[in-house]
């Protein structure tokens, strides 16, 4: 259950930073997390008068955007006034205290509401499209195809000559995915999936899914694909399993295999980290799509905004602002 509680403004420890946070995207994987259902469990900080864990309380939010407002004792910077984007458990407060090294500082030209989705999507849509390392003129579907990481794969794949056809439930999500170079296939169903795929790939068959969703639909996105191509599974939005079929793995040599942004981020050493940190910022600072926003609340309305967000057709991000 979430509740908007007033806490003591938290101090910084050595190494750390405090940070004023301004917006905060609601993601999915947020509410994966408020409902005990993401990778990650909440870590609860007990009351002082004692209870249960569940009367203790944690904090949603995984990303935001603010200004360094102090420094705790030895940490060198990054300097009070600074503009960042933080990544860390529980940014949905007005204040944090995270390590001085796990936030990015961000030019003045980039908006407070793209800096605060930088960490999460960006990221994966970066590591998504590098690991699949597609030749070009290479067919990629992709489920969910209008959600904020699905756009932003769209324009990073097209760019390297990939052809991406983005899986949408509403048809006026494929106006905005066509203008980014993508090949829209409105299919709600899976058998209309199979059946899009079917009439737009001269094969019939397609080189690698991301899958978002799960269930049926990916399921017909897993039977798309050609022999030995690839399956990503990196969300579950319908909340139903996978089913995989020996017939797929053995006879048509398909892979499947799983994708988890703070798992990818374990295995990148720190130069590695640095380059793709600034491949993030400069596409970020350029536009990248995916970052738009489609409405914002002030944390106190958080249930408004959550309303907001399950609904269907959504045309960007609902931030929480103050
Ligand atoms: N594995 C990782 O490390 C990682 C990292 C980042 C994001 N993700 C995942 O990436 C996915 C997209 O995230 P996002 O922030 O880009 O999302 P988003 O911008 O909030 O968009 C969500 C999209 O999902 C669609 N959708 C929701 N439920 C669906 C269903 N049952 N069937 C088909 N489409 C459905 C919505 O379509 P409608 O408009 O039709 O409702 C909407 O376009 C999520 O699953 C998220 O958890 C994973």
């Amino acid at each position: 259950m979430l509740r908007l509680t007033d806490l003591p403004r938290p101090e910084p420890g050595p190494g750390q930073v405090r940070v004023r946070l301004t917006a905060r995207p609601i993601n999915p994987s947020d509410l994966l997390f408020v409902q005990g259902s993401y990778g990650r469990e909440a870590r609860f900080t007990p009351r002082p008068d004692g209870g249960t864990r569940e009367s203790g309380w944690a904090v949603a939010g995984f990303e935001g955007a603010g200004t360094v407002d102090t420094l705790g004792p030895g940490t060198r910077g990054p300097a009070p006034g600074t503009r960042v984007a933080v990544s860390a458990t529980g940014t949905w407060q007005e204040h944090i205290c995270v390590p001085g090294t796990s936030v990015i500082p961000v030019e003045h030209g980039v908006s407070t509401e793209a800096v605060c989705q930088l960490t999460v999507n960006p990221f994966t849509a970066h590591l998504l499209v590098r690991d699949l390392a597609l030749e070009p003129g290479a067919t990629l579907l992709l489920t969910a195809g209008a959600s904020a990481v699905s756009r932003m794969v769209i324009h990073l794949a097209s760019g390297r000559g990939v052809r991406c056809l983005p899986v949408v439930r509403h048809r006026e999500q494929a106006h905005a995915l066509t203008r980014l170079g993508a090949r829209p296939l409105t299919a709600g169903s899976a058998g209309a999936l199979t059946e899009a795929v079917r009439d737009t790939v001269e094969c019939g068959q397609v080189d690698a899914v991301l899958d978002a969703v799960g269930g049926a639909l990916g399921d017909a996105a897993l039977r798309s694909l050609r022999p030995a191509g690839r399956f990503v599974s990196y969300g579950m939005l319908s909340g139903r399993p996978l089913s995989v079929r020996p017939d797929d793995l053995v006879f048509r040599q398909v892979s499947v295999c799983g994708f988890w942004l703070p798992a990818r981020m374990e295995r990148l050493d720190e130069k590695e980290l640095g380059v793709l940190t600034g491949e993030v910022q400069e596409a970020v600072a350029r536009g990248l799509p995916g970052l738009e926003v489609a409405e914002r609340y002030d944390l106190a309305d958080f249930r408004t905004a959550l309303e907001r967000t399950g609904r269907p057709g959504r045309a960007g991000k609902v931030l929480l602002t103050g």
